[in-house]
């Protein structure tokens, strides 16, 4: 019996990468022998994503993939098959964002996976497999950063707030949710001539060119923003801190822009501004189950249809070099049946 997998083979010397290789191979059961540690579960994989981390795994670029060789994909959805674990079993409709697979463990790329039953979720009443697969650390994450506002305080009456990257997978499910529950949204965009439009379909009340935030800016800046979720990094955070009003928070979730932060403290110590850091990877069982039932509750499904698109495991390595290229808009789901 053979399974189709995505398979990342690399030469690792001190860390760095050598030799990258990546491609589509049909393995046998016993590639999974000894992954999920000590109380694995197996899991017919039905649908997978492609995160940004995905796709620099898949292009070959370091940080991700720690392992070789590896079944690349940060999520999976599918069916239980078995489990020595007592808390799942054969039959149960199960979610996988990040906990280390496709990084460090098989991840969800493939027909099968054996993983650790750790981050393992069970789907929420009524939610699709392939609506999680959608939903995916993206989504997850986005959700993570709608809860750390919230818990900071931040209220749809509090004022604007603000979502940069705004047309990837983290910004469109953020803008969804946060538009949904009262919330008025600026969006960043760098493509607001060809995504305005979605953005705005989306519940972005306002958007914002990304150019504006792009460069180093004052220390501080005229207060714009009650909150916001940070896909960027980089100067975009840094002037999303130096623009937020006193006591609010702002979530940093990635990099797209860059890994660097040239702020100062003066947000922090003048208007008692909270850099709320965003881990969707670690997050504990108590947070996931927390935020996916949030999803399942706030997350409007017919706009995380639109949102979303469906494409093959053949079609994941161009899917790679489009997300890094910045041109993949919302989410994208790979079927592993088709
Ligand atoms: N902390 C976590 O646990 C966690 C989890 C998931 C993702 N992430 C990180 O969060 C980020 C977004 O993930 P994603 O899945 O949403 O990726 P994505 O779908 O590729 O979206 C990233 C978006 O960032 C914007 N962008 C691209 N280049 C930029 C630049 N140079 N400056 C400013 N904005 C830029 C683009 O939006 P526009 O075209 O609208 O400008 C792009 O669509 C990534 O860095 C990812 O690694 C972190």
């Amino acid at each position: 019996m053979t399974f189709r997998a995505a398979l990342i083979e690399q030469r690792l010397d001190g860390g760095r990468i050598q030799d990258h290789q990546a491609d589509l191979q049909d393995l046998p059961e016993e590639f999974l022998d000894g992954a999920g540690g000590d109380a694995p579960v197996d899991i017919d994989v039905h649908y997978s994503g492609i995160n940004y981390k995905d796709g620099l795994a898949l292009a070959g670029k370091p940080g991700v993939a720690r392992t070789s060789p590896l079944i690349p994909g940060i999520d999976l959805v599918g069916e239980v098959t078995a489990s020595a674990d007592p808390q799942f079993r054969p039959g149960d409709a199960v979610v996988l964002t990040g906990g280390g697979i496709g990084e460090a463990a098989h991840g969800g790329l493939a027909q099968r996976a054996r993983v650790s039953a750790k981050y393992l979720v069970k789907l929420p009443e009524g939610l699709s497999e392939r609506r999680a697969a959608a939903i995916g650390t993206a989504g997850f994450t986005a959700m993570l950063a709608v809860l750390a506002l919230e818990d900071g305080g931040v209220r749809p009456e509090s004022g604007e707030v603000v979502v940069s990257g705004a047309a990837g997978g983290v910004g469109s499910v953020a803008i969804a949710v946060l538009n949904t529950l009262g919330y008025s949204v600026t969006a960043v965009t760098g493509r607001a001539q060809e995504q305005g439009e979605y953005l705005r379909s989306l519940g972005a009340a306002n958007l914002l060119e990304r150019s504006e935030l792009a460069e180093t800016g004052p220390a501080l800046q005229k207060r714009r923003w009650a909150g916001g979720i940070d896909s960027a990094g980089s100067a975009t955070l840094a002037n999303i801190l130096s623009q937020t009003d006193d006591g609010g928070t702002v979530a940093s979730c990635g990099l797209a822009q860059g890994h660097d932060l040239p702020t100062t403290v003066m947000p922090f110590i003048l208007r008692g501004v909270t850099l709320a850091g965003i881990n969707s990877v670690t997050a504990s069982p108590e947070l996931r189950a927390r935020a996916w039932s949030r999803l399942a509750r706030d997350l409007p499904m017919e706009l995380l249809d639109e949102m979303t698109q469906e494409i093959t495991l053949d079609q994941v390595f161009d899917q790679a070099e489009q997300i890094l290229a910045g041109q993949v808009r919302g989410r994208t789901v790979v079927n592993l049946a088709g």
